[in-house]
């Protein structure tokens, strides 16, 4: 059988900061809000004229750095994104041109905050049925350029960045599940006010438009139910797995999953401070910064999870 495991990881965060105290002058909040519900205190926003597929790139030559390849040794890219560069091509054919990679397949997967999720996933099938040897998987995002910058409840929440993976074929297994759920009847709690063929309101951009109370307890369920698939389809125990890495939306999901998978906060990285909810980038830098810092060793065992607007949701258990 063929597995697929990750070879190498990297990301990218755009230099701009914007501090809770920048968002004070903004809008009617406080820093002392902010940190107490939800864990952020500044958050990274790409420059004027800097895309997604300018921090993909970043991330990407990087995660192709620390593989030991080249971008002529990959035959499949994926970009998981909310905030494409252009309604088409996709962001990942933008991608693959960057890289000067002519020929393979390469798309774009939607899925919001679970988008890297959903993209690992499809890149491990490919890699497990032939269809490619090599992926590049990328979450990248702009959610700036979607944030209402007058809407205090999610203006707030939301950064910038990029983080990529390359997973590749292997006689070992390096993913061992994948989960993924959608269910779009929860279209309305978490979504933009508008798109391409439904018009914006009022002529303008799409904004984020979110009931965060209602999202925030069904993340928690939603989450929770999550791990209890993700253990009983590998037949582990809680506290068995060596680090939940998170996706980044609010420090009270992110230590209810931790309880609920019997790990202490020292087993879970958090990267939520530093960087706002990055949406489909935040599991990929969040993987990256700790393989980089040294506490992700190769061997371990990693639970990935995520939820986010659809509803979609989704969970992978790796070795490292
Ligand atoms: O990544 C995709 C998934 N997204 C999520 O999982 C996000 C889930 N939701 C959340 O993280 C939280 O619901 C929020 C952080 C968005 C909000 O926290 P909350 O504890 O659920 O607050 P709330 O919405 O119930 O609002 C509580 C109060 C309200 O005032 P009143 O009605 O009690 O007077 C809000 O108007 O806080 C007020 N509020 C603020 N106050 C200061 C809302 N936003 C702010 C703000 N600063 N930025």
């Amino acid at each position: 059988m063929i597995h697929s495991r990750i070879a190498g990881t990297g990301s990218y965060l755009p230099e701009r900061v914007l501090t809770n105290a920048d968002l004070e002058r903004m809008v009617d909040t406080s820093d002392q809000w902010i940190v107490e519900r939800t864990g952020i205190r500044r958050r990274h926003l790409a420059a004027e004229g800097q895309s997604t597929c300018d921090l993909a790139e970043q991330a990407a030559r990087r995660a192709l750095e620390a593989a030991g390849v080249t971008a002529a040794d990959i035959d499949l890219v994926i970009v998981a994104t909310t905030t494409p560069d252009r309604v088409f091509p996709s962001t990942a054919c933008l991608l693959q041109e960057r890289l000067e990679i002519h020929g393979c397949p390469a798309f774009d997967v939607q899925a919001v905050c679970t988008g890297f999720v959903y993209a690992l996933d499809v890149a491990h099938r490919f890699i497990r049925t032939g269809g490619a040897r090599r992926a590049l998987v990328v979450g990248a995002e702009t959610m700036s350029r979607i944030v209402d910058w007058s809407d205090r409840s999610t203006c707030i929440l939301f950064g910038d960045g990029a983080g990529a993976v390359v997973l590749e074929a292997a006689d070992e297994a390096g993913i061992l599940s994948t989960h993924l759920h959608a269910d779009g009847s929860y279209k309305e709690l978490l979504t933009t006010d508008g798109g391409v063929s439904e018009p914006p309101p009022e002529g303008g951009q799409p904004h984020i438009r979110m009931s965060g109370n209602e999202v925030f307890k069904i993340a928690v369920k939603t989450l929770g139910a999550i791990v209890d698939e993700t253990l009983a389809a590998n037949g582990l125990e809680q506290g068995v797995v060596d680090w939940l890495v998170p996706h980044q939306a609010n420090i009270r999901i992110i230590q209810a999953t931790a309880r609920k998978l019997k790990l202490p906060m020292e087993r879970v990285i958090v990267t939520i401070e530093d960087q706002g909810n990055t949406s489909a980038a935040s599991i990929p830098l969040a993987l990256d910064t700790a393989v980089r810092d040294g506490r992700i060793r190769r061997g371990e065992t990693l639970l990935l999870e995520a939820f986010g607007g659809g509803f979609t949701w989704g969970s992978a258990l790796l070795v490292y």
